[in-house]
């Protein structure tokens, strides 16, 4: 498979120089931090891209239920392949600009509470149809990153959000899209309807979960496309609710490669954790270039990222391979490529 979108999160020791003065407000209490009217003003003014539902909902972030922070370990694998949840789509609603390079949406389907879910999992998503590759059966199961918190983007415990890239393919010499051979899973989660029935499972995966054990400590998180989807989810959490037992006081750093302008991906909200947060909160949007491998397929950002982490080792007089290792045995260094 393609590499083609790889969030990378570095966590790294607290620091204590940096920390954030808190302020109470009477009844919107974004972390403690007041998400004025004057912040909803800019939501509208910067073209929000992800529309008013998405938008309108940055001025309430009192989260429900909270017994959702009782569990100690991450739910894992309540639905599996062959006993799916079945979930309803409530909103699809495309994400980038009209000159980005294909097309990516916003998914939120309901769960009802039922398929409760970390920052940083994945549900697994069962498209509708027979599988090609063997008919009479159902189609395989895909993976996608959730990109809101636990309490979704309502803030109830009761949906869950996907960033969904759509697997489109262009005839290389006419320059035409191949319909024969577009993704089943991606095109399908972004043509369907609010109410359209979805087979979810999971969720899963541990690997990219927001380590909380300092609350803190700094992030550094590296995305391309929609590999900002747990980013996303980690930045709600420090940032946008008000959660008993997380109060984020370190500083998170997020790194977006981007085709260009029209491809960024919820800009409008990150912007607004700059504008409200910003000691606590660092932002940096590069252009970036999708890498061919010798047979020509696109071989994503992860080379890309890796060198220029060795280039900054160096110039600050450090060994990379020994630095890697050391953060991988710290636990402080999360890839998930694909
Ligand atoms: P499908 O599997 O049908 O096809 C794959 C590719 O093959 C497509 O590019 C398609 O154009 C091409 N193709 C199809 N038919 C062909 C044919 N006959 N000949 C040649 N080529 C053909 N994605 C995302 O958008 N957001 C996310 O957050 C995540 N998160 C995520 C997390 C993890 C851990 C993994 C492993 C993966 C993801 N993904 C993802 C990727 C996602 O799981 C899935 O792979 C893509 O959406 C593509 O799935 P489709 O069913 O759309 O393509």
């Amino acid at each position: 498979m393609a590499l083609s979108q790889v969030p990378v999160a570095v966590p790294v020791n607290g620091d204590s120089s940096i920390r954030r003065s808190m302020f109470k407000t009477n009844n919107v209490t974004f972390h403690d931090k007041s998400w004025s009217s004057a912040s909803r003003l800019d939501l509208k003014t910067a073209n929000c891209s992800i529309k008013k539902s998405i938008c309108s909902l940055h001025v309430s972030a009192r989260v429900q239920p909270l017994t959702l922070e009782d569990v100690k370990e991450p739910p894992l694998h309540l639905y599996k392949n062959k006993e799916s949840y079945t979930g309803t789509i409530v909103s699809v609603e495309r994400l980038v600009g009209p000159n980005a390079p294909g097309e990516t949406c916003h998914v939120v389907i309901d769960h009802g509470g039922n398929v409760p879910y970390w920052e940083g999992q994945s549900y697994g998503v069962i498209p509708p149809g027979e599988n090609p590759k063997k008919p009479g059966s159902p189609n395989n199961v895909r993976l996608y990153s959730i990109a809101s918190t636990r309490y979704g983007d309502f803030f109830d415990g009761k949906t869950a959000t996907f960033c969904v890239r759509r697997a489109v393919y262009y005839d290389p010499e006419t320059g035409k899209e191949d319909p024969s051979r577009k993704g089943v899973c991606s095109n399908f989660l972004c043509d369907s309807k609010p109410g359209d029935k979805i087979q979810i499972t999971g969720p899963s995966g541990k690997i990219m979960l927001l380590p909380e054990d300092d609350p803190n400590a700094t992030h550094i998180m590296i995305a391309t496309g929609t590999g900002v989807a747990p980013f996303r989810a980690y930045l709600r959490r420090m940032f946008m609710e008000s959660v008993p037992t997380f109060k984020f006081g370190g500083l998170a750093w997020l790194f977006l490669g981007v085709a260009n302008k029209d491809s960024l991906l919820y800009d409008d909200e990150f912007s607004l954790y700059l504008q409200n947060y910003p000691e606590n909160f660092r932002y940096d949007r590069a252009l970036s270039r999708e890498q061919q491998n010798k047979s020509g397929r696109q071989n994503g950002m992860m080379p890309g990222i890796q060198d220029t982490l060795k280039r900054v080792a160096e110039q600050r007089g450090e060994n990379w391979v020994e630095k890697l290792s050391q953060l991988k045995k710290n636990k402080q260094w999360h890839v998930e490529v694909y």
